[in-house]
C-alpha cells in the first residue's frame, strides 16, 4: 500500500523539494538570471498557448492573485501586461524563487505571501482575477480552496484555472495504457534499469506491490509531476461542477499534448498535432465566475 498520506504537509514537502518544471532544464540554480532565462524559454515554447491565453484576460490595472507560482513565470508576464499581482504558494521555496526574479529584473508588483489556498491570507472581494495554472489539482480539500476563492474573488470577478484534463490522449492512452504496460513490462527485466525516473516507478511498485502501484488514483498520482508526486486529479466538465459549485463556466477549452509522453505523435502533421491539442489535450483552461455572491 502507498504509505504517504494524502495531506497538504506531503504536498508542500513535495513541492519544496521539487521546485515546479526544474527537471526540465539544463540552467542550475548557481546563476539565476541564466535560470530564468532557460526556465521561460523552454516553458513558452512548449507551452506556446500560455502567453496568448494570457493576452486574453485583458489584465491591464485588475487585480490578480496567482495561487500556486511555482517559478514566477506567469508572474513576471502578468505584471508586465499591466495586471496588479499578488501571489499565494504554499513553499518558501516559490516565494524565495519569485522575490528573487522580480529584483534581478526590477518588477514590482503588489503583494506576496506563503500559505495555503485553504485559507487564504487575502481579504474577502479583493480580486477581479484569480489565476492559478496546474495548482488545484494537488489539492486534496478542492472543496475548501473553491470556496476560499469564491470569496476573496470580486463579484463580478473571474477564476482562471489550468486543470489536468481527463478526456486527454496523454491520460487515456499515455498514462493509463502505455505507461501501464511499460511499468510491467520493465517490473520484470529491472536489474538493467539507469534511469532515475523509472527505477523511482520500480522502488514504488517493489514497497507496495505492483498491482497495488499500479491502481487509479495511487498510479495517476506518479505519473503526473513525478513518481513521488503525493496527489493529483484530472477533470472533466462534470467533475469541475462538482469541486466548483458556486461558480459558473464562462469558457473552457484544452491544449498540449505532452508530446514527450507520447513521441510517437510526432510523425503527424502540425494541423493534426493542433487538431488533436485542442480536443486531446492534458491542459483543460477553464475560465469561471461566480454564480451569486452576497456582497
Ligand atoms: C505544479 S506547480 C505549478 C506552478 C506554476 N503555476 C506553473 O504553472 O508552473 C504547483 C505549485 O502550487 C503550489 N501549491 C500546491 N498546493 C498549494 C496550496 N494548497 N496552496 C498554495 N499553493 C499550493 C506548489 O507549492 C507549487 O509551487
Amino acid at each position: 500500500m502507498n504509505n504517504m498520506k494524502i495531506n497538504e504537509k506531503n504536498v508542500q514537502n513535495f513541492w519544496q523539494h521539487n521546485p515546479c518544471g526544474e527537471s526540465l532544464i539544463t540552467a542550475t540554480n548557481a546563476d539565476w538570471e541564466l535560470f530564468f532565462k532557460e526556465y521561460d524559454a523552454y516553458r513558452y515554447s512548449t507551452e506556446g498557448h500560455i502567453l496568448p491565453e494570457l493576452d486574453k484576460l485583458n489584465l491591464k490595472e485588475k487585480k490578480v492573485l496567482e495561487i500556486g507560482i511555482g517559478q514566477a513565470a506567469d508572474s513576471e508576464k502578468i505584471i508586465r501586461r499591466g495586471g496588479r499581482w499578488s501571489g499565494l504558494d504554499l513553499t518558501n521555496e516559490a516565494v524565495f524563487r519569485a522575490k528573487k526574479r522580480f529584483a534581478l529584473k526590477n518588477i514590482e508588483y503588489d503583494e506576496i505571501k506563503q500559505g495555503s489556498a485553504l485559507n487564504i491570507p487575502y481579504p474577502d472581494n479583493s480580486f477581479d482575477i484569480v489565476y492559478s495554472h496546474g495548482v488545484l489539482h494537488h489539492i486534496p480539500e478542492i472543496k475548501k480552496a473553491s470556496s476560499e476563492i469564491l470569496r476573496v474573488l470580486k463579484s463580478n470577478g473571474r477564476l482562471v484555472i489550468m486543470l489536468y484534463n481527463k478526456n486527454s490522449l496523454n491520460y487515456k492512452l499515455s498514462i493509463c495504457l502505455i505507461i501501464r504496460l511499460l511499468m510491467i513490462g520493465l517490473f520484470c527485466g529491472k536489474t538493467w534499469i539507469k534511469s532515475p525516473l523509472l527505477k523511482d516507478h520500480l522502488e514504488n511498485a517493489k514497497n507496495e506491490g505492483l498491482f497495488n502501484y499500479l491502481r487509479n488514483p495511487r498510479f495517476l498520482y506518479a505519473n503526473t509531476d513525478g513518481p513521488n508526486n503525493p496527489y493529483s486529479k484530472v477533470y472533466d466538465k462534470n467533475l469541475v461542477k462538482q469541486d466548483f459549485p458556486d461558480f459558473s463556466f464562462q469558457n473552457s477549452h484544452c491544449h498540449f499534448l505532452n508530446i514527450r509522453h507520447l513521441p510517437f505523435l510526432k510523425i503527424f502533421p502540425h494541423t493534426i498535432l493542433k487538431w488533436l491539442a485542442a480536443h486531446y489535450g492534458w491542459h483543460l483552461w477553464v475560465t469561471l465566475k461566480p454564480t451569486e455572491k452576497q456582497l
